[in-house]
């Protein structure tokens, strides 16, 4: 299983940086995996409720989803706001091959987005940001293209469950705080919360769900 992916043990070392196309090839091959890497997911997944209460009514305004996979957060996103302007950008052309239109692809690294200052209403990163190796640079970029007012949602996994998986050898994984704190040089009311998949069910923890406001 995930033989594209470069990993340590559970127990193994701290993360190590690789290098962008060890990371782009390992996903352009993961794609191919629909099992781990869904290109649907149940609107009635907390994980988009949390995404969709935060943002409201999206309708003429401009998302991203930064890290967007196969965009199946943005297909429910695009469905409940028709007249949104959505864009999925990710680093592997085959992940992107699954962002159709309306949907606009953009193939480019959380590092460096080829979008001006204040590009967007809504932000969000649904388990990508594990994987973008300088976190603090990402964080600025993900904040720099949102406008001010300007809403961010990140969903990724608690350090303090660290060991429950194998990870791959760059995969990073974060303290509620961590997060919060970086998140304070860029945005305003910065909050989070623990998540699991269904909100009747109690969050075991791995999940956090940050959101901020610009
Ligand atoms: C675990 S998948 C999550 C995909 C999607 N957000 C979702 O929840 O379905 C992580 C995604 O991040 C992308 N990714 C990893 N490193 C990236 C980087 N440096 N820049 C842009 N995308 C990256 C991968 O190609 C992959 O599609």
């Amino acid at each position: 299983m995930f033989g594209w992916f470069p990993f340590r043990r559970k127990s193994g070392p701290p993360p190590q940086a690789a290098p962008l196309s060890v990371i782009r090839q390992s996903f352009e091959q993961a794609a191919a995996d629909e099992e781990h890497f869904p290109s649907t997911i149940d609107p009635r997944i907390y994980h988009v409720q949390f995404i969709a209460r935060h943002f409201g009514d999206l309708n003429g305004k401009r998302v991203l989803d930064a890290g967007c996979g196969k965009g199946r957060f943005a297909r429910v996103l695009q469905h409940q706001c028709p007249q949104a302007i959505i864009t999925g950008m990710d680093l592997a052309l085959a992940m992107l091959a699954h962002v159709q239109p309306p949907l606009e692809a953009c193939c480019a690294t959380l590092t460096s987005y080829p979008f001006p200052d204040s590009t967007f209403d809504a932000v969000y990163a649904t388990e990508s940001l594990e994987h973008a190796v300088d976190i603090e640079a990402a964080i600025a970029e993900l904040c720099r293209v949102l406008k001010p007012g300007g809403k961010l949602v990140i969903i990724d996994k608690n350090i303090d469950h660290w060991g429950r998986f194998q990870t791959p050898i760059w995969e990073r994984w974060f303290g509620q705080a961590e997060l919060e704190t970086m998140l304070r040089q860029h945005c305003r009311q910065v909050s989070s919360e623990f998540i699991s998949y269904w909100e009747d069910v109690a969050p075991d923890g791995l999940f956090i769900g940050w959101k901020a406001v610009k």
